[in-house]
């Protein structure tokens, strides 16, 4: 930890994007880990369904209204208690959007250039892209440092967003002279924050891949969890004696970081109880397990969605507590940029 974060008030946020459901990805690397933290009660934690980061590309609007209600859903199915941790939707705290702009005249281009998530995202279109895309950093690191998040836990692929918040925040502080915001920590811990595609296991699980086959969507009801799992790829090797043996396997590392994500193990205790497994030992084991764990969110989750306004309630509630802790760090900073504000 670095020693800036010592002054800070101890404090989470991390969010997901309602770009589609939820995958098994978003639940090992990002809920999961937020139900943990929760836990842990050593920090104040606030979660967001972004959807101001959605609309940086096109997004249909009732399908966007559905799915912020879906993610939100999927939260408290996991396990994150709206009286306990804050959880409401980026765009009812207008504070993000200002606070963007103002870090967005911080943030360098050259940097923007540097994303690797948008030139993946760009492809050959880098020109035809919309301009939140590119600048989506920038609202990123707003999103953070708005209420000065001293710890964010994202899956990796999230890492380089949350290193150029720090660079974000160090920038204003030097340019403005003041000790104002945190060098927050990226948190990417644990040994499911890659999850990868059932397919093919050099690419990343998302809710955009092309076959509903390659992801486990948390809205999957138990024989589909079960029925994916099984037909995942594999490699015809035994599962290895030791977790060096899944160098250079990525199908079999993959399946193994599921299961010890799921079960709280880490990958050496999961290969120590299946050393030597072949997949018909190994991945009906899997399915029972993930059957086990995901089933009743799944079922949470329908639940909840039946009852669209108890969400929005929820959402609603969750967004005048965001606003209490941002409103006054968005005031000092319009202060400490020499905006005017009565
Ligand atoms: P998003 O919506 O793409 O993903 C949400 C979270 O899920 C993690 N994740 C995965 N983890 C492991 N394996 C996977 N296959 C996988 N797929 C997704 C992501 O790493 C992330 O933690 N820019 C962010 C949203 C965001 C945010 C923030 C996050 C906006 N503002 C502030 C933290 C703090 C994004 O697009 O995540």
């Amino acid at each position: 930890m670095s020693d800036t974060t010592a002054t800070f008030t101890p404090r989470v946020f991390s969010g997901i994007k309602p770009s589609g459901g939820l995958t098994l990805g978003n639940y090992l690397g990002a809920i999961k880990r937020f139900v943990d933290w929760q836990e842990a009660g050593t920090h104040q934690t606030i979660y967001s369904v972004v959807d101001l980061h959605a609309i940086t590309v096109w997004q249909d609007p009732a399908t966007l209204h559905a799915a912020t209600r879906e993610v939100a859903a999927g939260f408290i199915a996991s396990g994150v208690d709206p009286n306990r941790s804050i959880l409401f939707n980026q765009s009812q705290v207008s504070a993000h959007a200002e606070l963007g702009w103002i870090l967005s005249c911080v943030a360098r281009v050259g940097w923007m250039n540097r994303m690797t998530q948008f030139k993946d995202k760009a492809g050959a279109n880098a020109e035809a892209v919309s301009l939140g895309l590119y600048a989506y950093p920038a609202l990123m690191a707003a999103d953070i440092l708005l209420y000065h998040a001293t710890h964010v836990p994202v899956g990796e692929d999230q890492k380089q967003h949350v290193e150029l918040t720090r660079d974000v925040a160090q920038k204003f502080n030097h340019d403005y002279k003041v000790d104002f915001f945190p060098e927050t920590e990226p948190v990417i811990e644990g040994p499911a924050t890659r999850v990868m595609n059932l397919r093919d296991g050099t690419k990343k699980m998302s809710k955009s891949g092309e076959s509903d086959m390659e992801r486990i969507n948390m809205t999957d009801d138990a024989d589909t969890i079960a029925k994916k799992l099984k037909k995942a790829r594999t490699d015809p090797a035994p599962l290895p004696e030791t977790v060096e043996g899944l160098q250079g396997r990525p199908e079999a590392r993959n399946l193994v970081d599921i299961y010890a994500g799921l079960s709280g193990l880490s990958d050496a205790q999961v290969i120590a109880e299946y050393a030597g497994a072949g997949w018909g030992r190994f991945k009906p084991a899997l399915a029972d397990l993930a059957v086990e764990k995901l089933a009743p969110i799944s079922t949470e989750m329908a639940r909840l969605m039946a009852d669209p306004a108890e969400i929005d309630r929820i959402l609603a509630h969750g967004a005048e507590q965001a606003r209490a802790v941002a409103e006054p760090i968005l005031r000092e900073t319009y202060r400490i940029v020499g905006l005017v504000r009565s």
